[in-house]
């Protein structure tokens, strides 16, 4: 029996990385799944390859009248909508803040920000109807703590996680459960720079990212898609309002003995303990 049978999600940015990963490990635990992406072409394949239990949308996230029609989509298709996994994403815009243009302020916030926004305001009345749902949005460890992504993307993914509790006090009556993942590095080609990274360049992500992470490795779409997976399922029914940190150990912070200070202490260590009587 699959965690996730009978049940039904939509998920954004289904065509790659984390998502297509969600994708495929919802579907290998029961689900039906609507893969809602720009990429046509990633998504239509992925759908095809998956066969029936997924169907493929072309959507902008940013856009109020594709966000419905996402919604729509999936449910007039299975009857319902269990799951709304908000996940697509964009690096941003990069640069100095004196440089960065309120075009590229706006698009970056309406591909990372508005767009979950919309989604939760587009499901909260199908869910409502059912009395049950949970809604996942994908931020970041960069939404926690300052210094690991640029100005307006860590911005962004802070506004997910607190958008994520605020609607989950809302919707908590309706038994509809609302909760963030916030990924440390994961290989993919959002995370290679380029949406179009082949998978030996994703290697190279691998190779390098490896001897900055606690457990020796960098994060892989399945280990954010097991999460997912989690907060979709009956198993986490009693959670809501939080943000779950799928990092390797990264964000805890780096080893003490790394900082310069301690490297160069060589005594001994000596014990304060009162004088024996
Ligand atoms: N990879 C990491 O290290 C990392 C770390 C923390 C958070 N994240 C977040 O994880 C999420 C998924 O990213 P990923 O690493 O899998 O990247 P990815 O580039 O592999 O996938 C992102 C997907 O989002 C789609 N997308 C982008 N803009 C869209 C739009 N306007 N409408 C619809 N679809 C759109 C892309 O076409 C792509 O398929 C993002 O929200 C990202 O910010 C990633």
């Amino acid at each position: 029996m699959g965690r996730l049978d009978g049940k039904v999600a939509a998920i954004t940015g289904g065509a790659s990385g984390i998502g297509a990963g969600t994708v495929r490990r919802f579907v290998e635990e029961g689900a039906k799944v609507l893969i809602a992406d720009l990429d046509a072409d990633k998504g239509e394949a992925l759908a095809q390859e998956l066969g029936v239990a997924t169907a493929f949308l072309r959507t902008d996230v940013s856009k109020e009248g594709d966000v419905a029609a996402m919604i729509a989509e999936t449910t007039d298709r299975w009857g319902r909508i269990d799951v709304l996994f908000n996940n697509a994403g964009f690096g941003g815009a990069l640069g100095p803040i004196e440089s960065t243009s309120v075009e590229d302020y706006d698009l970056t916030m309406d591909v990372l920000v508005k767009s979950v926004f919309l989604g939760m305001k587009h499901v909260a009345p199908v869910m409502k109807a059912q009395g049950s749902g949970s809604i996942i949005s994908t931020a970041s460890v960069a939404g926690l703590r300052v210094g690991y992504a640029p100005h307006l993307y860590s911005v962004a993914k802070c506004a997910v996680i607190h958008l994520t509790k605020t609607v989950a006090m809302e919707l908590g009556e309706q038994s509809i459960r609302v909760n963030a993942i916030c990924p440390g590095f994961i290989a993919t080609p959002l995370a290679a720079g380029r949406p179009d990274a082949d998978e030996s360049q994703i290697d190279q992500l691998r190779a390098a990212g490896a001897s900055s992470q606690v457990l020796g490795r960098v994060g892989e779409a399945l280990d954010i898609a097991n999460m997912a997976l989690f907060l979709a399922s009956d198993e986490s029914e009693w959670i809501t309002g939080r943000e779950f940190v799928v990092d390797g150990g990264f964000e805890a912070g780096p080893p003490w003995s790394r900082w310069p200070r301690f490297a160069r202490m060589e005594r001994p260590i000596r014990h304060h303990r009162p004088p024996d009587r």
